[in-house]
């Protein structure tokens, strides 16, 4: 699903950076550039990073 329209985004490629590493909210928006236009899915972007470091 997109989470980022401005920038063409899915969780899925949210998962797998956070999953590499990329655990805050910066480090997303500086490799996937997600949140970098609008910001209307920075929330939407910091949930799913909450979910995956809860499964770790
Ligand atoms: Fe992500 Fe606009 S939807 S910056």
């Amino acid at each position: 699903m997109y989470v980022c329209l401005c920038r063409g985004i899915t969780d899925t490629q949210i998962r797998k950076a956070v999953q590499a590493g990329k655990t805050e909210f910066r480090q997303l928006k500086q490799s996937l550039e997600v949140g970098a236009q609008c910001g209307k899915c920075v929330r939407m972007a910091m949930e799913i990073i909450a979910v995956e470091l809860d499964k770790v």
